[in-house]
């Protein structure tokens, strides 16, 4: 073959690499195809020039293609949407089709979640995501300077409101609100769900913004087995299988008693009998607490419990590590479309 021939399939194979939608595809084109396929044809002598000239082609369009595909790009960049989803900008197929957005696992779980309990006569309430002192600490029975404070490595803004570091924050809210209903007969049985906030230092267990669920209820019975039935058959109800509990004692200023539940952890999880996972705490409502609501102890008890809702995810769907709920990867969240 003439190198003129070589050469006026090259210029037709530069101008297709202008015109296409798809320049990379000229490289698959049959001309080049054919090109190769006569090396072999060849005396043995010519075979040697004829390829290298015909790579020395291949380069010059592989150079064009690249310096397009560069230009394509650009175009796109100034041409960027910034309010579409993120990955609408990406370019990258594998990450595509967007057509469809889905909800994140933590809210929907946390819907699995809020349907238990409203279906065991808990009425739901989101949790504030900015509060004060007196709601995260004062009216739960925390004395000031007390040193049960610093365990919640709270955030302050200058302003000194807190984004809370527990849900317990609404408790005092549900009591006082409850107090009228409670005159009236009717238990307060109330969950508050919702972000918090705390200073800490992220690893796959920690993270400084998560999620808890609060549960409140107050009667003129409320007890501690009361309480133990109550936690029980939510998480049987979450992971569709009975469990075994046991509790530990623990402190909280806004309880007496304060405990610790857990719950075994099921065999169909991949548990070994005796492992035990911690999952809330928990116990019965300081007298204190009822007090600052407005409600006398004397007359009425109650519990209460606040547990993270990533942990309880975490062990339904085996994910080891807590960061991947923030991280906004797609091939995490996918998992769940
Ligand atoms: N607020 C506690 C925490 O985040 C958990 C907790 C313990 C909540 C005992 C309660 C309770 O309502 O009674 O560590």
């Amino acid at each position: 073959m003439s190198n003129n021939s070589i050469e006026t399939i090259q210029r037709d194979l530069l101008e297709r690499v202008q015109t296409v939608d798809v320049p990379r595809d000229v490289l698959k084109s049959p001309e080049l195809k054919q090109l190769y396929g006569t090396i072999a044809t060849l005396p043995a002598e010519e075979r040697g020039p004829f390829g290298k000239s015909l790579n020395d082609m291949k380069a010059i369009l592989e150079q064009a293609i690249t310096e397009r595909e560069e230009q394509a790009e650009s175009a796109k960049i100034v041409a960027l949407d910034v309010t579409a989803p993120w990955d609408l900008n990406t370019h990258q197929p594998s990450l595509l089709p967007t057509t469809q957005g889905t909800q994140h696992p933590l809210t929907t779980e946390l819907e699995v979640v809020i349907d238990i309990f409203t279906r065991m006569g808990f009425q739901a309430i989101e949790s504030r995501q900015i509060d004060d002192d007196f709601h995260m600490f004062g009216a739960l029975n925390f004395p000031e300077n007390h040193p049960a404070r610093d365990g919640y490595d709270t955030f302050r803004t200058e302003e000194g409101f807190i984004p809370p570091a527990h849900t317990s924050t609404m408790q005092h809210r549900i009591l006082k609100n409850g107090r009228a209903d409670l005159e009236a007969g009717t238990p307060i049985a109330a969950i508050s769900y919702g972000r918090v906030f705390r200073n800490e230092d992220v690893d796959a267990t920690h993270e400084h913004t998560f999620y808890q669920v609060e549960g409140v209820f107050v009667s003129k019975t409320a007890t501690l087995g009361e309480m133990l039935g109550t936690l029980r058959s939510f998480f049987e109800a979450y992971y569709g299988q009975q469990l075994r509990i046991k509790t530990q004692p623990a402190y909280f200023p806004f309880t007496e008693p304060g405990l610790e539940f857990a719950i075994e952890k099921p065999a169909a999880l991949g548990g070994k009998p005796g492992e035990w996972l911690e999952m809330l705490g928990c116990g019965m409502i300081h007298p204190n607490v009822l007090e600052t609501a407005g409600i006398d102890p004397n007359e009425y008890s109650g519990f209460a419990w606040g547990g993270g809702v990533e942990r309880l995810v975490m062990l339904k769907y085996g994910i080891e590590d807590l960061r991947h709920f923030e991280s906004a990867k797609l091939t995490f969240l996918r998992k769940f479309a």
